[in-house]
């Protein structure tokens, strides 16, 4: 049995900063940490924390740093892809002891019996994502070595449509090659992804592909082609990935209210 933390689209900047002068997205994410260490020894343990994109919110060197001390607490295995939001080369200079010197963020790790694959979508300066062909290359190999082992797939731009206009105007470009290498794949296999700050899931050449909310903003799911482009205030948490002979995809929200209370009260 593994359990893996998938949280996504932190945002970070310096400290003190917001972001779009309004979310003080270091403060959501430092409160879901606490939250998380509160929950642990309910929910069996962590064995890794994956982070899928979106780290920071400007890509400065100063935004990593932050990110590490909030999310340092968790105290557990750390493994992180890039999105749209970040960059290249301050992201490896932060998490140097973990990526890849060079090329592409893409890494795959063994945690027990699953394969915990990570894929670089970004393109640099640009708000869409596209796997390259070097990235898809990197995916068969990866989805060889792990030979019908669970496999944990993760990317930061959904490789599906979401139905949000404002989102999948800067959504991946090449679905349909991450679909046709992942199709043939034997074992279990989840996507999971991030970027569009919503619990979404939907089924890709026969797998399930999951995107995850944010701790600190949500857009709305608002298919109308006029639909406002924005956020929302709403914090909604992150996603735990389950593997016990099969996948279990929960929902943590970023609190839990008052309770629990009895079902009767006489
Ligand atoms: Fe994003």
């Amino acid at each position: 049995m593994k359990t893996i933390l998938q949280i996504s689209d932190t945002h970070i900047v310096a400290p003190g900063g917001r972001v779009a002068g309004r979310l003080d997205t270091a403060d959501a994410l430092d409160r879901l940490v606490i939250r998380i260490g509160a929950i642990r020894h309910q929910v069996g343990g962590l064995d890794a924390v994956l982070v899928s994109g979106d780290l920071s919110d400007d890509g400065s060197a100063r935004s990593y740093d932050h990110f590490k001390k909030l999310i340092a607490p968790l105290g557990v295995p750390l493994h992180v892809i890039p999105g749209n939001h970040d960059a290249h080369a301050p992201m490896r200079a932060a998490f140097a002891d973990q990526i890849p010197g060079a090329g592409p963020i893409n890494w795959d790790h063994r945690i027990g019996e699953v394969c915990l694959i990570g894929l670089d979508t970004l393109v640099e300066g640009q708000k869409h994502g596209t796997l390259t062909r070097e990235t898809l290359a990197f995916l068969r190999a990866a989805l060889n070595r792990a030979d019908g082992l669970p496999v944990l797939l993760a990317l930061h731009h959904p490789p599906f449509p979401c139905g949000i206009r404002f989102m999948d105007d800067i959504g991946l470009t090449n679905k349909q090659d991450f679909a046709d290498a992942v199709r043939s794949y034997a074992g279990e296999l989840r996507i999971v992804c991030g970027h569009i700050h919503a619990m979404m899931i939907q089924t890709i050449a026969g797998h399930v592909a999951i995107s995850a909310p944010s701790p600190n903003s949500t857009f709305a799911y608002d298919r109308r082609p006029d639909a406002p482009v924005g956020f929302h205030t709403q914090e909604d948490g992150c996603l735990l990935h389950r593997w016990d002979g099969g996948f279990q995809s929960i929902r943590i929200g970023p609190d839990d209210g008052d309770g629990p209370f009895p079902f009767q009260t006489s």
